[in-house]
């Protein structure tokens, strides 16, 4: 074999390539390329050529050198499109000086002051449930993630009465799997009907957060206040760049947070001894309080269902990137701008690194289980890794623990529904309703 080989890979149709095996289930449909034909593999989506890895030191070396691989430049522009330039899609100079501005409202000490906002929203979100009626727990937790996040960041922001939450789901649409395809070929004059609505939200969102950076501005004790907004206006950026970044946040920070709340309530329900065990460790550290941010240490248990089920359902399923020029990668050349696929959902569930990879086990993040200490960097990335990795991975787990820790004291879930299947678009996603009935524990 010469480095000029190109990689091996499914058989391609006419014009299709393997795009109608992909959109049919791109997880099953990457694991058995993985299988099939190992470390390399190329397929095609929609005419774009796809070079997909899972040798554990190229998955972090393409990672970790953000200037021979930045992002992809197709997926970049879809994003660009909706949320602008902010710290997701922008690059070199001006995503560093971005970057190191931002950081400071996610340092450990800055989330552990946002632990009361994740509690007491939790609280507010249970008031309406009740024990008769079941609840479409990812739009439960997608409403709560969003209170949490929008406060969090900027401040106290009515969401109901400013429509947010109907124009958050609107701006949605367009990252669903078939949605996401069509809208990477199709040109710009195509007017796809989702996406002029997702256009017209997107004007409505504009509005709406040109409103808040102005009654900020003109807020006299805005000084004291230390959230990420007030950072963002601090810096002295323009209202446009404070726009994007608020956007990008709002989008970044809710949905993929409130998948794997909607995952851990799906396992749990799979699970009792899992839930059994969860049970026992709430009683034992919280004892019927609700949890702070003291509390995070030693509610061990529940941090590791949440790594676990980070692992076994990764809400960003895959990390794209592309080579700035032809790069050899386990003796295969892959020409630059080429589209370079990191499967976080292929290398969580690979039999190399994880026993029994499909089974729920959140023990295993123990320190009772030694079978992780060889495990390479690159076989557990739900934030990604490297200098791209997610800036809000600390708020995320916190939220959860608490979230997970507030909710299983008062109620466990019965599934109105067998298996969960998932419809991957840029994010995982359950295909239909997680449809659970809340049961009153005790
Ligand atoms: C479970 C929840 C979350 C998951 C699984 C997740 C996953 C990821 C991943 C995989 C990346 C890297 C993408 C890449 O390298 O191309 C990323 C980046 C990012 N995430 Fe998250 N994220 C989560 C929660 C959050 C939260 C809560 C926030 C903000 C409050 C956030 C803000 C961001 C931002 C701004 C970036 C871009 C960082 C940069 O390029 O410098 N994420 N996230």
């Amino acid at each position: 074999m010469t480095a000029s080989d190109s990689p091996p890979g499914p058989r391609k149709l006419p014009l299709l390539g393997n795009t109608h095996q992909w959109t049919r289930g791109p997880c099953d449909f990457r694991e058995q390329c993985a299988e099939q034909y190992g470390p390399v593999v190329n397929y095609e989506l929609m005419g774009v050529d796809a070079y997909m890895l899972t040798d554990p030191d190229e998955v972090e070396r393409v990672l970790t050198e953000r200037n021979q691989f930045p992002k992809h430049q197709a997926t970049n522009d879809l994003v660009l499109g909706m949320l602008g330039n902010g710290l997701i899609t922008n690059s070199g100079k001006e995503w560093k000086q971005d970057r190191e501005a931002i950081q400071p409202a996610f340092y450990m000490s800055a989330i552990k002051r946002y632990a009361d906002i994740m509690v007491d929203r939790t609280e507010e979100r249970m008031e309406s449930w009740d024990t008769t009626t079941p609840l479409a727990m990812k739009e439960e937790m997608m409403v709560l993630t969003l209170d949490i996040l929008t406060e969090a960041m900027f401040g106290p922001i009515d969401l109901e009465a400013r429509g947010l939450y109907r124009i958050v789901e609107e701006l949605l649409k367009p990252t669903k799997t078939r949605n996401q395809v069509i809208a990477m070929v199709a040109p710009d004059w195509v007017p796809l009907p989702f996406l002029q609505r997702g256009q017209n939200a997107l004007e409505e969102i504009n509005g709406q957060i040109y409103e808040i950076i102005d009654s900020r501005r003109n807020s006299q004790n805005d000084a004291d206040r230390k959230e990420l907004l007030s950072m963002l206006l601090a810096t002295g950026m323009s209202d446009e760049r404070i726009r994007d970044q608020m956007l990008t946040f709002i989008f970044a920070g809710h949905r993929t947070t409130a998948l794997t709340l909607t995952y851990v309530w799906d396992l749990l329900s799979r699970n009792p001894e899992a839930e059994a065990r969860l049970h026992a460790e709430l009683e034992t550290v919280l004892g019927g309080d609700l949890p702070t941010a003291e509390d995070l240490s030693d509610l061990e248990y529940t941090e590791q269902v949440v790594r676990e089920v980070l692992r076994l359902y990764p809400p960003v399923h895959e990390v794209r990137r592309e080579p700035v020029s032809d790069v050899v990668i386990n003796g295969y050349t892959i020409p630059e701008g080429a589209l370079v696929v990191l499967p976080t959902w292929v290398m969580h569930r690979d039999e190399r690194f994880w026993d029994d990879p499909t089974l729920f086990r959140p023990k295993r993040w123990s320190n009772e289980e030694p079978n992780g200490r060889d495990r390479p960097a690159s076989a557990y990335f739900p934030f990604g890794m490297g200098p791209r990795h997610c800036i809000g991975k600390q708020f995320a787990l916190v939220e959860a623990q608490l979230v997970v820790a507030t909710i299983a004291q008062e109620y466990t879930f019965e599934r109105r529904y067998d298996d969960l299947a998932i419809s991957p678009g840029l994010a995982l996603q359950p295909k239909h309703t997680v449809e659970l009935m809340p049961q009153a524990t005790n």
